[in-house]
């Protein structure tokens, strides 16, 4: 079954929006396999956002990752990694539409609340950087056959 890596940065905690984003994921059906929260290193933010390393936003992006708790999360089902950025809307908030999380919750490009793996690829790297695999549950919700 498809994972993808989602992480609610500093901004989104500090704000009281871990339920309502965690809750929006919930409702649409996915399934929940890995939650921690932490205070991400400079080497762990680093890695994370290494495609970004030459551009300009770099050093402020991983100043603000590093700045606070964040809620890293691993969850699963069906489609789940191109769904999950459809229900995060775009990076700018300004232009993510309403009814998206950034859309309905943010304002500034560097203050967007929500990370979500964007590919197959970035999704497995992620959450391998983010979490041990004894940090992750196997588990198969019994509402499902309600679902599909
Ligand atoms: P990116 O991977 O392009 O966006 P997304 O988070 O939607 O996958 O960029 C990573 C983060 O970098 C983005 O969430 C916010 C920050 N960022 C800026 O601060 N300024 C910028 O101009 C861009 C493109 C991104």
């Amino acid at each position: 079954m498809e994972r993808t890596f989602l992480a609610i940065k500093p901004d989104g905690v500090q704000r009281g929006l871990v339920s309502e984003i965690i809750g929006r994921f919930e409702k649409k059906g996915f399934t929940l396999v890995g939650l921690k929260l932490l205070q991400p290193s400079r080497e762990l933010a680093e890695q994370h956002y290494d495609v970004h390393r030459e551009r300009p936003f770099f050093a402020g992006l991983v100043d603000f990752i590093t700045s606070g708790p964040v809620v890293a999360m691993v969850w699963e089902g069906e489609g789940v990694i191109a769904s999950a950025r459809k229900l995060i809307g775009a990076t700018n908030p300004l232009n993510a539409e309403p009814g998206t999380i950034r859309g309905d919750l943010g304002i500034n490009i560097g203050r967007n609340i929500i990370h979500g793996s964007d590919a197959p690829e970035t999704a497995q790297k992620e959450v391998a950087l983010w979490f041990k695999d004894e940090e992750l549950v196997n588990w198969q919700p019994t509402v499902t056959p309600w679902l599909h």
